[in-house]
């Protein structure tokens, strides 16, 4: 039995089967290890083989999705459904993977939690034709239950008495409710990693579905999000539920006789590990080759999934806008566009990769020069690459629609070698943080996000160098573990 339990729909390692039947094992990296490490006593490190010491904090297991056949593999194989780590650490905690069928994970994940709840908290409509709710949407919905009670039995059947359970974002955000109906006795968290919509927003959802979706995170003891202002628009939709009562100065919700905290944990990098990981040689080897692309130009760099709220197409508008309207930069700035697959089960993410692809395309084509390619798009996903470009990277431009965090606009500023200006949108989480030491922008405005740009370029040495210090310091305050520890002590 754990004391400790986290349950994601991602979980920290993943499996892939060959032909010949083996699994492979491939651990994720996430905050989360490193945070349920600090609890554990684990090791926790990157890629951690257990040394055999015992660990002297409390059990931890880890409930996690079964995403594709390997894993599913994997859990089949699995003794009493804890995985078989191979040796490996992941945070001092147990791991056991939900083989959930694969026709109710879809509709689920692709259906519900990434085609419903992440358009809403992110504002992704085109409302007149979308969404667009019918018989369909409540059989998705149906299995959404399924797999949030799977969860719940899960946790609930391997919760030590008493025990903490942390419940993370929106796939689960039903299964802090259904797991305090089947053990009341848990102390339970929920926290959300990305924004929370505006109640105006939010009641674009069926009321009953809607109403479900906040009934199920009042089931914990504490609701955590990463910004103040996703923490305010969760209240604001509190507000409006029949039966709940909010006290905004306590930040809580009471409902049934049950009272839910609201606070909000940011999260925050381990710049140590990081910056560690950024000198590794295969780092360099890709520093060395972007160099040679890139030459002694200036060099503006974004990295992000292909995700409908990354914005990157009015992104690319604003390069081109930055190459019309000042063409002194033409032949002397680069555009390294690192947009890595995502979610591309659903048709919006595959139409928008394909929208990314064509504005890309059109800016070469429109001023590239034998001797000049203006833009360098990249799709495969590739982290010692990235660190590489964090490394180079005079202009860092994160202009998502909304985000929870956003931890490019973290990472980078650590990581540089010699500073550089960020230009981030006031709609990602991280603007809070970083406000002093960034150029914020409004995500839709093209021509300021072009001026921005301008300016960040133009921006004195010195002065980068001061802003990339309180970057710097902003994006660590608060690393994984503090982060972590920080909502399990807020059941206390
Ligand atoms: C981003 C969001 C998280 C979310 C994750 C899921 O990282 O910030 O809130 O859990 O995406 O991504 P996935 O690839 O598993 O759909």
């Amino acid at each position: 039995m754990s004391q400790v339990l986290v349950a994601s729909n991602r979980g920290p390692v993943s499996f892939s089967l060959s032909g010949d039947g083996t699994l492979t094992m491939r651990r994720g990296g996430g905050g989360l290890v490193s945070g349920l490490a600090a609890v554990t006593g684990g090791p926790g490190q990157a890629d951690g083989r257990r040394s055999g010491a015992a660990q002297d904090g409390p059990e931890a297991l880890w409930v996690c999705a079964a995403l594709g056949d390997g894993d599913r593999e994997a859990a089949r194989r699995a003794p009493d459904g804890r995985l078989d780590l191979d040796g490996h650490d992941i945070g001092g905690a147990a791991v056991r993977m939900l083989d959930i069928p694969a026709a109710t994970f879809h509709r689920a994940y692709n259906a519900v939690a990434n085609a419903t709840l992440w358009f809403v908290h992110h504002l992704l409509y085109d409302t007149p034709s979308m969404p667009h709710f019918d018989a369909r949407s409540r059989r998705d919905w149906q299995s959404y239950e399924a797999y949030n009670a799977a969860f719940a039995d899960a946790l609930a059947r391997d919760a030590a008495a008493g025990a903490k359970a942390a419940i993370q974002d929106y796939h689960l955000s039903l299964a802090p409710r259904m797991l305090r109906d089947r053990r009341p006795d848990l102390k339970i968290a929920h926290f959300s990693h990305t924004p929370w919509a505006p109640p105006e927003y939010y009641r674009l959802l069926p009321d009953d579905l809607g109403e479900r979706v906040l009934d199920g995170i009042l089931g914990a003891d504490h609701a955590g999000f990463l910004a103040e202002r996703w923490a305010q628009a969760f209240l604001d939709c509190c507000a409006l539920l029949p039966g709940a009562k909010v006290d905004r100065v306590a930040g809580t919700v009471t409902r049934g006789g049950h009272v839910t905290t609201v606070g909000v944990h940011g999260l925050g990098i381990d710049g140590d590990a990081l910056r560690r990981r950024a000198a590794e040689p295969d780092v360099a080897a890709r520093l060395e080759a972007l160099r040679a692309q890139v030459g002694d130009r200036r060099l503006i760099v974004r990295v992000d999934r292909t995700e409908l709220s990354k914005n990157i197409v009015r992104g690319l508008a604003a390069y081109r806008e930055l190459l019309v309207n000042h063409p002194e930069w033409r032949g002397r700035v680069v555009h390294l566009v690192f947009a890595y697959p995502s979610r591309y089960d659903l048709p919006e993410y595959r139409e928008y990769t394909e929208a990314v692809r064509e504005a890309a395309a059109r800016i070469t084509e429109e001023f590239g020069t034998p001797g000049w390619n203006p833009l360098i798009l990249q799709v495969n996903d590739d982290f010692p690459r990235s660190l590489a470009a964090y490394r180079m990277a005079d202009v860092l431009l994160v202009n998502p629609i909304r985000d929870g965090m956003n931890l490019v606009a973290k990472e980078a500023p650590v990581v540089s070698d010699n500073g550089c200006a960020l230009v981030l949108s006031r709609e990602a989480g991280a603007a809070a943080e970083l406000a002093d030491h960034a150029l914020l922008v409004n995500p839709y405005d093209v021509s300021q996000t072009a001026e921005a740009i301008h300016r960040a370029l133009l921006m004195p040495r010195e002065e980068c160098a001061a802003r990339r210090e309180g970057l710097a310091a902003a994006a660590t305050a608060l690393p994984p573990r503090q982060w972590f520890a920080d909502q399990l002590a807020a059941l206390d």
